[in-house]
């Protein structure tokens, strides 16, 4: 029977209770998963109010991406307290105003560099630094990331659309490398919701409603349940054999061209 009563996770990512990686959190702590989640040194008071609303108050960790030290007493603190790690979610982007909204020619270099090393190489360094925990979980460790649709542009997206090809290709090659320990990597490529993160995108709105269109299943903006979902599918034992893979979750968007599928509940225009 699948169960993931008592798995052990690391959640990185919740800024409040819009963000996906809360609804993760939620949906873990409901299925009898151990969590443990981290913040940024400023945004701790934010993470703590909003990691209350969870079925369970779980512990946090800081981590700032960008600073190599916390990765390494992560990996302590997560030794002392289990011991092993059954997965982690990374679920970590930043790029400065400027480099995200502005022109991609003309977007300042430090400010790339910096996105690019919190939102992608993160993932490496969370891999690299827990590969001890993860490789003696006794179910086969699981690592998930959070991406988008990066075959395409992303009006507003800038250089995060970069990030996200690069993270993709980072899971990919860290796939390849964590297989031998039975440690399994893959993306969700999730459509959009109203996040934080994906708020401070000043075209989110022109996106939102090309996913509402183009989703021949629909799409809410609202909800990252869709989301959280197939992290959980990923956590569970059901994927135990894919790694590597990129799960595009936004509600079969991803596949079309344009507006073939009118909104959800209206029958498709075949034949037009
Ligand atoms: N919301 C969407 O439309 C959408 C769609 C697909 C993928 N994603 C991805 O999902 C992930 C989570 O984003 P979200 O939409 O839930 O938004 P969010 O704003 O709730 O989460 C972003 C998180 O990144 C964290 N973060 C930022 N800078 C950091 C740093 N230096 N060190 C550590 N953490 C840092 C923030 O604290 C926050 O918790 C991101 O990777 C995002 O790109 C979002």
């Amino acid at each position: 029977m699948l169960t993931m009563e008592g798995r052990r996770y690391l959640i990185t990512g919740v800024l409040n209770s819009s963000s996906i990686a809360w609804s993760v959190s939620e949906k873990l702590q409901n299925l009898g998963c151990e969590i443990l989640l981290t913040s940024t040194r400023s945004t701790r008071n934010m993470t703590e109010r909003y990691a209350a609303r969870l079925p369970i108050m779980p512990d946090i960790v800081t981590l700032d991406a960008q600073t190599r030290e916390d990765y390494a007493l992560i990996e302590e603190y997560i030794d002392g307290k289990w011991g092993y790690l059954d997965g982690v979610l990374h679920s970590i982007a930043y790029l400065s105003e400027s480099a995200l909204n502005g022109d991609f020619l003309t977007a300042d270099s430090d400010a790339v560099t910096e996105g690019f090393l919190i939102s992608s190489v993160s993932l490496q360094l969370l891999v690299a630094n827990l590969y001890q925990l993860l490789a003696r979980s006794p179910h086969g460790a699981s690592v998930v990331a959070l991406t988008t649709d990066t075959r395409r542009v992303l009006p507003g997206y800038g250089w995060m659309g970069v990030f996200k090809a690069a993270l993709e290709a980072i899971g990919r090659y860290l796939a390849a490398e964590c297989g031998r320990d039975d440690i399994r990597v893959n993306l969700v490529a999730g459509g959009p919701v109203a996040t934080a993160a994906a708020l401070s995108v000043n075209r989110i709105g022109s996106i939102i409603s090309y996913y509402e269109q183009a989703a021949v299943l629909g799409w809410d903006a609202t909800k990252a349940d869709p989301i959280s979902d197939a992290v959980t599918f990923l956590f569970s034992d059901l994927s135990r054999h894919i790694s590597g893979e990129i799960l595009h979750c936004d509600g079969g968007a991803h596949a079309v061209v344009g507006e073939v599928a009118s909104t959800a509940g209206e029958p498709l225009r075949s034949g037009e």
